[in-house]
């Protein structure tokens, strides 16, 4: 991957380089609708915004004369070693962006040997990408069914199809305030775009009295929310599984420590992309927070605002394991597919190890002594 570079500049093809770039180019691919559910965030988008602008606050004290000829991007977490530490988001219905949806961005995520988080309301099944993918890395994201059962069976689908590691989203007891959706009368789940794992799930079947199209998406529905969600249901999860188990959308060191003491393995500091309660701090200024209660314990990963490398070396430097990317993939999905992803993820990994390299570090493992400032 040393050619990223040479091959930006010599294709001939235009392939979007920023963020913002990529946004203009996605949106020309997708529906208006499909457009708004990716990149909106909840309620007047303050979170949205402050995810990215307070990447932008943090400013890098680099060290030179060290010697950055080499540099070491791999991360041990789980007993795995990952090449980098830049992992793709669970991102539900991705038929949105492209026809081949989690499927491509599983392969493209395959390509780099970097873990796909496939998300419970994929429109590709837990089955569907494990064949595709064969033994490349992947983990499951859960969304908590109001019946228990069904979330159990997901996560033996999930186990037996090779899936190493459970994701569970602990922010969303309900979808927040998405108000471009309610502009748009979007909703992705009634087009019965995110019911692949469903439609596959024999318990979540025989918990319905018909299986017409119109009593899944209802069931579905129905399913998706569940407001109860508490320590105790974390609890039961743990005794139905041996995979590692991570909370994703952790802000409060309260709920870090939580979640230590109730034995989970990994925390992942998020806001949702802004996507549920509009208001809360960015993702990035909770990250120290956590960082410093958690003190090592268990592996503490992000997502939320990531928007270029420097944002990956920012997030490292301030005590994350490793980052996970949203928008970004899903955008390079819509513009180009499996090869959209493989570039958007390339054009990534070769600005987070150049910019690694220009703060004076040489590992990964290092990066929290790369001094950041706010400025
Ligand atoms: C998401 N996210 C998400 N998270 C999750 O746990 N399960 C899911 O099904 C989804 N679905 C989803 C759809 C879309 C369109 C977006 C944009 C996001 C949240 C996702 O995992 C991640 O937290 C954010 O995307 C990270 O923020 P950035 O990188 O998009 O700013």
């Amino acid at each position: 991957d040393k050619d990223v570079l040479l091959q930006n500049i010599s294709s001939s093809e235009y392939f979007p380089i920023t963020y913002k770039e990529l946004e203009q180019e996605a949106k020309q691919t997708m529906s208006v609708g499909g457009f708004g559910y990716v990149r909106s965030g909840a309620g007047n988008e303050e979170t949205l915004r402050k995810n990215e602008e307070s990447f932008s606050k943090l400013s890098f004290l680099p060290r030179f004369l060290r010697d950055v000829s080499e540099l070491d991007t791999s991360v041990q977490l789980f007993g795995r070693t990952y090449p980098y530490p830049i992992f793709l988001a669970p991102v539900g219905m991705q038929k949105l962006a492209h026809k081949e949806g989690e499927i491509a961005s599983a392969k493209a995520a395959a390509t780099h040997r970097v873990p796909f988080v496939l998300s419970t309301v994929s429109s590709y099944s837990i089955e569907d990408v494990a064949n595709a993918t064969g033994d490349s890395p992947k983990w499951f994201q859960l969304y908590w069914s109001n019946n228990e059962e069904i979330s159990f069976n997901m996560v033996k689908r999930a186990e037996e199809a090779g899936f190493e590691a459970i994701v569970l989203t602990i922010d969303t007891p309900m979808l927040g305030w998405r108000v471009e959706d309610i502009r748009n009368r979007f909703s992705p789940l009634k087009l019965g775009l995110g019911k692949a794992n469903y439609e596959a799930d024999p318990v979540f079947l025989r918990s319905l009295e018909n299986q017409d199209a119109e009593s899944i998406i209802h069931g579905i529905l129905n399913n998706i929310n569940h407001p109860t969600l508490n320590w105790k249901h974390v609890a039961a999860l743990k005794e139905r599984t041996s995979l590692p188990i991570l909370l994703k959308g952790i802000l409060h060191p309260e709920d870090a420590r939580l979640a230590v003491e109730n034995g989970i393995d990994g925390i992942i500091v998020s806001n949702h992309g802004g996507r549920q309660l509009d208001g809360v701090i960015s993702a990035i200024d909770a990250l120290p927070l956590i960082v410093e209660e958690v003190k090592g314990a268990v592996p503490v990963l992000f997502d939320s605002g990531i928007r270029r490398g420097t944002d990956v070396v920012k997030a490292l430097a301030l005590g994350a394991d490793a980052v996970f990317i949203g928008r970004p993939f899903i955008y390079g999905l819509a513009v180009d597919g499996q090869n959209g992803v493989e570039k958007v993820l390339a054009n990534f990994i070769e600005e987070t190890k150049i910019s690694i390299s220009l703060a004076g570090i040489s590992s990964v493992k290092d990066l929290p002594a790369l001094k950041i400032v706010t400025s």
